[in-house]
């Protein structure tokens, strides 16, 4: 999907600076301190956070996508140090700690079939959380999908440049699973991506799965809408789309 247009791949955008700013308020992360992106992606936290002189590492599976990390850095700032973009699998990161803040953005937990794979990354980033590092995922709200199952259409120039781009929602309670189906429909025909599906946990499920790894004083925050939650509201079942989740080590 990445290679598809950047904005699958996740630009440095308002969003993301915005998304960065509740970051911070949540984690709480002492002035330089070192910060694990898991599942970075093109980098646009990562990006962010780094320029704000804390100390990055971002870790991600597709060496692609790392490498457009990479040139979104040196884009914009030619051959300043940029953050440690490191190939690996969340289950087993190839990094070393201690981290003060390590964060899971965009549903990133939720990518696997099974829960015990998600347990193993939630262990594989206790062990490497120092003294009080706090933990940060965003996920989506199951409640609030289970009732929004949709549709969306994007004109050409939307998501992509030259095609219509339909994505269909829909939330299976019976696996507690966000199916996102894919078409791109250009001139030349119609093409149907690969589709995502991601685990969306209730807050107990989750919250038993982060205090099974080692993760403590498990909270959710709700987002109003599609914005990015406010720290210590909620979770509204029908107006949040996300739920963000900290935890502390
Ligand atoms: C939806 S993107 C989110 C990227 C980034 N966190 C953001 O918000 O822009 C999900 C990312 O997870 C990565 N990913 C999927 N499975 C992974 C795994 N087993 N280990 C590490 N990264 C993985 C993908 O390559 C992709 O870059």
């Amino acid at each position: 999907m990445a290679a598809l247009h950047p904005s699958f791949a996740g630009e440095v955008d308002l969003l993301a600076e915005s998304q960065v700013e509740t970051l911070l308020r949540l984690l709480k992360p002492p002035q330089g301190a070192r910060m694990l992106d898991v599942g970075c992606g093109a980098g646009r936290h990562a990006i962010l956070l780094h320029e704000q002189g804390y100390e990055l590492t971002g870790v991600d599976l597709s060496p692609q996508i790392l490498r457009q990390a990479q040139a979104a850095w040196s884009a914009r700032h030619g051959t300043r140090p940029a953050p440690n973009f490191v190939p690996g699998d969340m289950r087993w990161l190839p990094v070393e700690g201690p981290f003060q803040s390590i964060y899971f953005m965009d549903m990133v937990l939720g990518v696997f079939p099974d829960d015990e794979s998600h347990l193993q990354c939630l262990r594989s980033a206790r062990a490497l959380a120092g003294p009080g590092a706090r933990l940060l995922l965003e996920q989506f709200n199951p409640f609030y999908w289970a009732h929004n199952s949709r549709t969306l259409h994007f004109g050409p120039g939307e998501l992509l440049p030259d095609a219509d781009v339909v994505r269909r929602y829909k939330y299976d309670p019976g696996r507690g699973r966000i199916d996102d189906e894919i078409v791109v429909m250009r001139a030349g025909g119609r093409e149907a991506l690969p589709t995502q599906t991601l685990r969306a946990w209730t807050p107990p499920e989750l919250r038993r799965l982060l205090r099974m790894a080692g993760w403590k004083h498990v909270r959710f925050h709700g987002s109003r809408g599609w914005e990015p939650p406010e720290p210590g509201r909620p979770v509204d079942p029908k107006d949040s789309v996300f739920m963000w989740v900290t935890a502390e080590a």
